[in-house]
């Protein structure tokens, strides 16, 4: 698959026939991802970093795909499968996964969730999700900046997660990364992560 076309057969996976308006909130939220990775690839790019734009704005756009199956924890790993099995998008599964873990170890993964041992032994094996790429990154920080579909900061997302899912250790420890991605994002781009947006509260959309 040629990394141009790869987009808009991401797009087609998460959209495709329906109108906007018939999508699931989750999809909507998908879109909003794209837009904000879109964005941040767009800045990205223009620094010499080898760094693939199509690839991160197709993760960002299929990152919670495995909603179809269970909109549960588990959903990134039913995502890494459902895109494993896709010849076209096998390239995007690894965001189904780096989205979730954040690049955690089996260690960390093991102390701050109630995940079973030998399903998280079986997800690693699957490859390397504990060093992230910076497409990785942008997917998770990306992810941060969509409430459902409006723009927002990571500080505001985090609050809106603690209400949602509680003050866990995972919840934290997911900000903590977050914040530290948007630093290293921040100190590649020379200026600040949210200088690149104008929208926040703002419903946002990703178009072909
Ligand atoms: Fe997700």
């Amino acid at each position: 698959m040629m990394s141009s076309n790869i987009q808009e057969v991401a797009f087609r996976r998460l959209v495709g026939e329906k109108n906007f308006s018939e999508l699931e909130k989750w999809r909507k939220h998908s879109l909003a991802t794209g837009a904000v990775a879109k964005i941040i690839s767009e800045a990205l790019a223009k620094k010499s970093l080898s760094f693939s734009p199509a690839l991160c704005i197709s993760g960002a756009l299929l990152h919670d795909i495995g909603r179809e199956v269970s909109v549960g924890t588990l959903h990134g790993w039913y995502g890494y499968l459902l895109l494993s099995k896709d010849k076209n998008l096998i390239s995007c599964a690894r965001y189904c996964i780096t989205h979730w873990l954040k690049g955690r170890t089996e260690k960390e993964i093991l102390e701050q969730s109630s995940l079973p041992e030998n399903l998280v032994k079986k997800i690693l094996r699957k490859g390397n999700f504990v060093n992230l790429s910076y497409e990785d990154i942008v997917v998770c920080v990306a992810d941060a900046m969509a409430q459902d579909d409006v723009l927002v900061d990571i500080e505001n997302r985090y609050e809106d997660a603690r209400r949602r899912y509680g003050d866990t250790v995972w919840v934290d420890e997911n900000y903590r990364k977050t914040l530290e991605f948007k630093s290293r994002l921040e100190s590649i781009l020379g200026c600040s992560l949210y200088s690149l947006f104008s929208k926040f509260g703002e419903s946002l959309t990703f178009a072909l």
